[in-house]
């Protein structure tokens, strides 16, 4: 009797204690086999020793219960201690995270048309064709739509491919004069160093009447925005296309990383690619209902502003979710 209570009060892990049960209690375990032995104790002994047995059984049966109780408590109080979170320890500060170089970028650039009494106007991320395309000089089979790698939903829906469809809520909205920006997310079919399926842009359109905005008022603004930007670079315009814009232009900032003199960067041509922009094409201004007005508009991708004022090398880096590129912009 007193091995078999040490035996249970030896294991010392629930785990241990679980054999000894086994060992004891269990159908081949030592209780079992006492209890066989009944059949040949002879008649007038059986009783007793049955009682014997069952009172053997009972004391086991409270050790281990006590046994039990006790691995079971001290294996909950260590997990608590494994596992408790000092919560009036110091921080480390060391892990802290950063404002997002793209979102910097986004708020420099907005705060410059803020300041110019340009209001913020926004949209949905999934667009229909007509807001996306078709509204915009786009019409279906217009070769200008391989343009943009888009993202189609089953139901003709896109995901939008440039900010540009929210000039068209915008003017559907409200009435000329017009002095919009639209920041936000766009997406499209597209991935290497310098493209990532999401990005962000940055929508101008400024609406008056007719002959109120000419191609000089666009001119001057751009060049001043880019200069609040980038600081002492040069501003080139350089005739281009967009199907919601005509004329239509390029603006090319001298190369900031070689200033002018050609690097890696700039492909060796001492210009840098900013932003597209332009004279409203009438076609859209009819696609709105919009009579006797003139306007131009601008598009920009922040993620690359973002790039050349970090020098960052690989745009997808921005996505990545490291906290070593966060780390540097702290
Ligand atoms: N929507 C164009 C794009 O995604 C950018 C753009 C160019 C917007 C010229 C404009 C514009 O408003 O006038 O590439």
């Amino acid at each position: 009797m007193e091995t078999l209570k040490k035996q249970i009060n030896d294991a010392n892990s629930l785990t241990e204690l679980e054999k000894v049960r086994i060992d004891l209690f269990g159908k081949k375990g030592t209780l079992s086999k006492e209890f066989a032995k009944l059949k040949d104790v002879p008649g007038p002994e059986k009783k007793a020793f049955a009682e014997g047995l069952n009172k053997n059984k009972a004391i086991l049966q409270t050790e281990f219960d006590a046994r039990y109780e006790k691995l079971k408590k001290e294996e909950i109080e260590n997990l608590l201690k494994a596992e408790a979170i000092d919560v009036s320890l110091y921080g480390n500060l060391d892990e802290k995270g950063a404002y997002h170089p793209v979102m910097a970028t986004m708020d420099k650039i907005i705060d410059y048309f803020v300041a110019l009494n340009f209001a913020i106007e926004d949209g949905p991320k999934i667009e229909d064709d007509f807001h996306n395309f078709e509204a915009l000089n786009l019409p279906k089979n217009h070769p200008a739509r391989d343009m943009q790698d888009t993202f189609f939903f089953k139901d003709g829906a896109v995901l939008r491919t440039h900010t540009s469809p929210v000039q068209i809520r915008t003017m559907l909205s409200q009435k000329p004069p017009i002095r919009m920006i639209a920041p936000g997310a766009v997406f499209r079919k597209d991935y290497d160093i310098t493209h990532t399926p999401m990005f962000h842009q940055v929508e101008g359109l400024v609406v008056d009447a007719k002959g109120e905005i000419s191609f000089a008022n666009l001119k001057a603004i751009m060049s001043d925005f880019l200069h609040y930007m980038f600081g002492e670079v040069e501003v080139r315009f350089r005739p281009s296309f967009f199907p919601f814009t005509e004329p239509s232009s390029e603006v090319d900032i001298s190369c900031i990383f070689c200033e002018g003199e050609g690097c890696r960067v700039c492909s060796h041509t001492g210009w840098l690619e900013v932003l597209g922009c332009g004279i409203v094409d009438s076609n859209v201004f009819d696609a709105v209902e919009y009579k006797d007005v003139s306007g131009y508009a601008f598009g920009l991708g922040v993620e690359r502003f973002a790039m050349l004022l970090h020098k960052v090398p690989d745009l997808r880096m921005l996505f990545e979710g490291d906290t070593r590129l966060l780390e540097q912009f702290r």
